[in-house]
């Protein structure tokens, strides 16, 4: 066989379902298809998706040379210097700057800023009455990538904290649409992009101007100002706020859409819950880290990973990819496989205790060599900002029907916002060494 059949409903229509109706359209497909089958999108063109969990092994340990990045990425929206954009050696070399940085063990430096912001916005939090937990963690975690990542203070803390909201915002809704061929001025959502993107090019030139004595600077920028290419050269401006921007993207909604996910799940399982809380009073963390890694199987906020074969008559598992295809990932259908996790739709963080998950099964951060590369990142920044809302807040359960998956151009995000009530505590046991909860999955 070389390829397996798909709908023949027209573009438009199948990019309504997917829109409209996240994982549900695929799950359909599947029914239909079984667990590989044939789309057509206006970005990606006609491609394979798959989910037979060898053929996502073999397509994520297939070498660059014949499987690169999902061509159009978001590299278009984010810059030649990004690492969506970045190819082959060029891509090797620039992951090989800034895997240090996000590293497990450089981690630990960030903890107490992730804290210090869980702290600051759950502050504001009203008691007893039902608020949308989303808007909150969105400010959370583009703090804590501010300060941690771009090393912001003061006034261009204040200034990319006003842009970079509206530009990643706006980003990411052109992501899901072809560029235009040509100009058509600056009222155009692209037009209104550019002059956002100029206004953040300006910022992050003012903080490399400021970033003069590095000394005892932990944060991201400030480690790939003083890191060189094999040939010595150091990265240049353009690079630097590229990949900035690249990891904001990349790492601001995900994360915080991520952890409305674990409010929307946890409130819906008071006895695991119960017990969560248990652990983190008395300094523990497996747990912690189970439902973590159980909402990102249940609840993936992004839907597709994508390779581009750049060969002829690839063999990949049953089928043979001619050259030029785009080949998806549905990180969905492979998290609801009951082959793969037994009764998959229950939620049940006991899957993963005192465990790790099989990274090619698992796939919420993707696979191989573009495996998302802030993965321990965001794992220690949900772990930090679980605990510490744990800590100081009750959070009441509900037995309100499930939020549904509402698409936000790049992630799905609970459709309510992820509903919560909360109560202060008065008293809690504070753990003694506020347990260390960097690396996990790395
Ligand atoms: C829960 C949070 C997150 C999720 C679910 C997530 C998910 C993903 C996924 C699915 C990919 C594509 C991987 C592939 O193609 O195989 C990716 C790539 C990437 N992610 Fe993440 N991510 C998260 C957080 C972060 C954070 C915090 C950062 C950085 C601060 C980050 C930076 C990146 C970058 C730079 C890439 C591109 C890697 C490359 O092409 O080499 N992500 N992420």
């Amino acid at each position: 066989m070389t390829l397996p059949s798909g709908p023949t409903t027209p573009v438009l229509v199948q990019v309504l379902v997917a829109m409209t109706q996240p994982h549900r359209g695929m799950r359909q497909l599947r029914k239909r298809y079984g667990n590989a089958f044939m789309v057509r999108t206006p970005v990606f063109g006609r491609a394979l998706v798959i989910s037979d969990p060898a053929e996502i092994r073999q397509l994520f340990q297939t070498g660059t040379d014949i499987a690169e990045n999902v061509e159009p990425n978001l590299g278009r929206i984010l810059g030649p210097g990004s690492l969506f954009a970045l190819k082959g050696d060029a891509h090797r070399a620039q992951r090989k700057l800034l895997v240090p940085p996000f590293h497990g063990r450089r981690l630990a430096a960030f903890e107490q800023i992730v804290e210090d912001e869980t702290v600051r916005e759950l502050a504001a939090w009203p008691e007893g009455r039902p608020f949308p937990v989303l808007p909150s963690t969105m400010r959370i975690t583009l703090n804590a990538i501010l300060r941690a990542v771009f090393g912001a203070e003061g006034a261009e803390f204040a200034d990319l904290r006003e842009l970079l909201p509206k530009l990643v915002t706006l980003g990411s809704k052109l992501a899901l649409l072809p560029m235009p061929k040509r100009d058509y001025g600056s009222w155009t959502p692209w037009g209104r992009f550019r002059t956002l993107r100029r206004e953040y090019d300006a910022v992050v030139n003012r903080l490399i101007d400021k970033a003069t004595d590095l000394d005892g600077r932990n944060d991201v920028l400030a480690m790939m100002l003083q890191s060189r290419y094999e040939d010595g050269s150091a990265m240049t401006r353009g690079e630097v706020a590229d990949q900035l921007l690249t990891l904001l993207a990349a790492g601001h909604e995900t994360t915080a859409t991520t952890l409305a996910w674990v409010v929307e799940r946890l409130r819906r399982h008071p006895d695991v819950l119960d017990t969560l809380v248990r652990e983190v009073d008395a300094g523990g963390k497996e747990l912690r880290e189970a439902v973590i890694t159980e909402v990102q199987r249940v609840r993936p906020v992004i839907d597709l990973v994508g390779r581009q074969i750049r060969t002829d008559g690839f063999q990949l598992g049953r089928w043979t990819v001619p050259k030029g295809m785009n080949v998806l990932v549905s990180i969905d259908l492979i998290h609801d496989d009951p082959e793969v996790f037994p009764n998959p739709r229950a939620f049940d963080p006991s899957r993963f205790t005192g465990t790790r998950p099989d990274l090619y099964q698992w796939v919420p951060f993707g696979g191989g060599t573009r495996r998302c590369i802030g993965a321990a990142f965001a794992t220690m920044e949900m772990n930090v900002v679980l605990r510490t809302m744990l800590r100081d807040f009750t959070l009441v359960p509900t037995s309100e029907p499930d939020e549904r998956w509402h698409s936000r151009g790049i992630a799905n995000v609970p459709r309510k916002g992820g509903l919560v009530v909360v109560n202060r505590r008065t008293t809690h046991a504070v753990p003694p060494a506020a347990a260390s909860s960097t690396g996990a999955h790395s």
